[in-house]
């Protein structure tokens, strides 16, 4: 039936010199539309004048339309009402300055009438308000009273914000008092009783982004008239979802969900019959579901589906049998939907198992949040924000999951979640400076997308430079100095986690024209800094040749990988990584664990790495969801969201970890792995560094030729036994040189009845405890010391003690301490005393000795 009316519809417009002209796609080429939007789409350009008009100036097409978002937006009505799609077909007539008011009334008034039957006691319609022309020429064919004049909010069109746009005129259909009763369904009301099927626009300016209006180069006409529309009218029906177009697709859904079909609580039903139509379209126009732009609508439209079908209780993949009946329905017109039939399915069964991982959670969470709702209260907007971020429900489809409870979302809430994510995300790329903040990236992701890495599998290609970047990461039109290249697809690997980026080289037939020096990733923008030789310009398809010492690098990551597993093994399962270095000549791995690590332990790790190696293990790459990767018992399982697909490394039974980057095929490939160094690096992180591939045969010979050095040097003889008998030699002669020694600064240097008198310059600071020391192990001792710093300018110490002997302590150190200009004093057995004036120190000395002389002989 439908497939009728748009052959009547075009055939009709043809027989009046109208050419025909195919649905353009759903993706305009204009940046300022989401989608094609109207019919009028694909001629916007010929009305403003931009390109000439064609040499027949009257067209006409049956064109597919999305309305999910942007200026005309129906997404959230969806399902919820009798005429709302996501994807329609309009159908139209355009004049591009040929015809005006008078013929576009009279032709949409002709095949309304005649070609489609619809009697005119049904008809009714609106003009604007100041649209007097258009008033005139209705009355020629209704009644004055079935004219309705309205304002700009219903009778002025235009595509978006800018673009051509004018007055319109707007044909009803009356679908009857008896089935209509509700106070808004009189005609220019709210209701459904007067349907709208046919818009005339009168085309006559065209909105600049300033808001303001100029008029056209010549008035034009523009038409739209919804296919879906007339088909239910025609077919009798009070809703298009009730039409042939629709209810294939809604029986499909029942069967599947095994549930009969009621008008009155089937929005969901509609929902996914609507969804699968868009969702068919947009894959088979080469949209793919992405994280944002068009490919983020897409994938809000399915995962709205799919919320309802869970609401129907259908709990795994589900909307691709429908995307196959729309294909089947739809295929006449459209051949490509049969062409690309199963992929289609394939794309939305694959895109469907990701958000049925995560819907049950989310799920849960939003019942949890709802039941603790109080009455009259807001939604969460932080639930409402963690449903996306983590359980990727679209803000919309949550806004759509509360619209049967009547309960907003705190959109303020939500906003600045989502604003502090963005702010941290920010922040977080900081540390590679602010200049990175403000690069053009973003222009070359839009202009490019996303460049692609090839180097799991090449280490040499041939790419096409797409854009290039100076220093400060600001786009230029060529290279001559430093700078970023970025290539459409690229083998050298950006600096990820560990493995540092790689260098390489770049050739142009032939010809070296660059140095790369080092790779990064920015925005999803693999690109690499290079040195050119000659001047670089975008477009140009070069040769790039990655270093040779990548392998080197790959040894020493995979090397990264066992040695982490086997410290989980050793030291337990409470490692976890803190940090990593992975270059071409040495790894670095910090790791959480509480003490130093014992020589043992180093041993047996060291040997286990290398046992592993020996085993010539080979690695596995597979791509997982995080469930399956944690099934595995992959490690790392932080930062990652829920349901995400990750790449999964693992070298048979004896590692297994989440990691993007390249690695050896088989662990044989590593070659050997020493251990060069434990050390801490902060409380509870233990950071080993260690060397593996060339690196490790380096490591190895140079300790050889250490130990060769060395023996020779000990004359070939063992050299544990060398050493040891070296060390036996030293501790001799030190003996035999304390031998020879002059005697001992503390020796006597009289003794007088038996008194043992010492009278010394020291070196030792503490004469105190010489002087007890000495005390102690003389019967008869008179002891002064002198004790001078090693600093110039330090003040002289002085202490003498005094045991049995008839010599007052209290007065020797002040007579020899005026002497050295100085003072002190004490007890009679002991005192202490400063002098200032070293160089006194040798007449101090000889009075000190004098002194005590005299006094001993004093008292025999
Ligand atoms: N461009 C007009 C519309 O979309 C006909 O209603």
């Amino acid at each position: 039936m439908s497939s009728d009316i748009r052959t009547k519809f075009l055939n009709f417009f043809n027989s009046k010199g109208h050419q025909i002209y195919e649905s353009m796609p759903l993706v305009p080429d204009d940046p300022s539309l989401l989608f094609t939007n109207a019919g009028m789409v694909q001629f916007k350009d010929i009305f403003t004048g931009k390109v000439p008009a064609p040499a027949i100036k009257k067209a006409t097409s049956s064109q597919l339309c999305i309305r999910a978002g942007g200026k005309h937006n129906d997404l959230e009505n969806v399902g919820y009402t009798a005429r709302h799609h996501t994807l329609f077909e309009m159908l139209g007539n355009f004049s591009f300055g040929e015809y005006f008011k008078k013929e576009a009334i009279g032709y949409a008034w002709e095949f309304v009438t005649q070609e489609l039957g619809f009697p005119k006691s049904a008809l009714y319609v609106s003009i604007h308000e100041k649209d007097d022309e258009a008033y005139e020429i209705w009355c020629e064919h209704i009644d004055p009273s079935r004219i309705k004049r309205m304002g700009d909010k219903d009778n002025f069109w235009q595509m978006g914000d800018t673009g051509p746009c004018g007055p319109c005129s707007e044909i009803f259909v009356d679908q009857g008092a008896e089935f209509f009763h509700s106070e808004e369904d009189y005609f220019g009301g709210d209701g459904d009783r007067f349907l709208e099927i046919w818009n005339l626009v009168f085309m006559q300016y065209e909105r600049h982004s300033d808001g303001s209006l100029s008029p056209l180069p010549k008035p034009s006409i523009d038409t739209g008239m919804g296919l879906e529309r007339v088909c239910a009218l025609l077919e009798g029906k009070k809703s298009n979802f009730d039409s042939s177009i629709f209810m294939p697709l809604i029986e499909e859904v029942s069967r599947l969900a095994k549930t009969p079909y009621v008008y009155e609580s089937g929005a969901s039903f509609r929902v996914i019959a609507d969804h699968a139509r868009a969702v068919s379209f947009l894959l088979a126009q080469g949209v793919n579901f992405d994280k944002e732009g068009r490919g983020y609508v897409l994938r809000r439209i399915l995962r709205r589906a799919i919320r309802h079908g869970y609401l129907l209780g259908l709990n795994q993949p589900f909307l691709y049998h429908i995307v196959a009946k729309v294909c089947e329905q739809m295929g006449g017109h459209y051949p490509y939907l049969l062409e690309k039939q199963a992929i289609l399915m394939a794309q939305c069964q694959a895109e469907e198992e990701r958000f049925f991982q995560t819907l049950e959670a989310g799920m849960e969470m939003f019942k949890k949040e709802l039941t603790t709702l109080q009455k009259g209260a807001c939604f969460s907007g932080e639930v409402a924000f963690k449903l996306y971020d983590t359980y990727g429900f679209p803000l919309d489809l949550t806004q759509d999951m509360l619209k049967d409870e009547g309960i907003g979302i705190d959109i303020v809430a939500f906003q600045s979640c989502m604003q502090e994510q963005k702010s941290r995300a920010k922040a977080s790329w900081k540390g590679s400076g602010d200049e990175v903040k403000n690069g053009d990236f973003l222009e070359i992701l839009n202009e490019f997308g996303e460049n692609q890495f090839n180097g799991y599998e090449y280490s040499q290609t041939t790419s096409r430079v797409i854009a290039l970047l100076d220093r400060s990461y600001k786009k230029v039109a060529s290279l001559a100095g430093e700078g970023f290249v970025v290539f459409d697809v690229t083998p050298l690997y950006p600096e990820s986690g560990g493995p540092i980026g790689d260098k390489g080289e770049l050739y142009r037939a032939g010809k070296k024209v660059a140095d790369v020096l080092d790779t990064k990733k920015y925005f999803g923008l693999n690109i690499s800094l290079i040195r050119p030789f000659e001047t670089i310009s975008p477009g140009e398809v070069l040769d790039v040749i990655v270093d040779p010492n990548r392998s080197e690098v790959i040894k020493h990551h995979s090397a990264t990988h066992l040695l982490h597993a086997v410290l989980r093994k050793v030291l337990g399962e409470h490692i976890a990584q803190a940090g990593s270095l992975v270059e071409a000549s040495r790894l670095r791995f910090d790791f959480s664990h509480p003490k130093a690590l014992s020589q043992e332990e180093i041993q047996t790790i060291e040997a286990e790495v290398n046992a592993m190696i020996c085993k010539n293990i080979p690695a596995t790459t597979e791509h997982l969801s995080i469930q399956e990767a944690k099934a595995k018992g992959a490690m790392a399982l932080f930062g990652e969201k829920y349901g995400e697909v990750v790449r999964v490394v693992s070298f048979a039974g004896e590692s297994c970890e989440l990691c993007g980057g390249i690695h050896v095929q088989n662990t044989g490939f590593i070659g050997s792995f020493y251990i060069t160094k434990e050390s801490g690096v902060s409380s509870g992180v233990r950071r080993i560094e260690a060397v593996c591939g060339n690196a490790a045969y380096v490591y190895g010979k140079n300790a050889i030729n250490t130990l060769g050095q060395t023996k020779e040097l000990l004359k070939n003889q063992d050299i544990s036994l060398g050493i040891s008998k070296l060390k036996t030699q030293i501790k001799e002669l030190k003996e035999e040189l304390a031998k020879t020694q002059p005697s001992d600064e503390l020796s006597p240097s009289a003794c007088i009845n038996g008194v043992v008198i010492i009278i010394a310059q020291t070196r030792s600071a503490n004469i105190k405890e010489i002087i007890d020391n000495a005390k102690n192990q003389n019967e008869k001792i008179a002891i002064l010391l002198i004790y001078q710093g090693g600093q110039e300018g330090e003040k002289l110490s002085l202490a003498c003690g005094v045991k049995n002997a008839p010599i007052n302590a209290n007065e020797w150190i002040k007579a020899v301490a005026k002497i050295l200009e100085g003072g002190g004093g004490g007890r009679s057995d002991f005192a202490t005393a400063g002098g200032k004036n070293p160089s006194k120190i040798p007449e101090a000395l000889d009075f000190a000795k004098d002194f005590a002389q005299k006094k001993i002989e004093e008292n025999i």
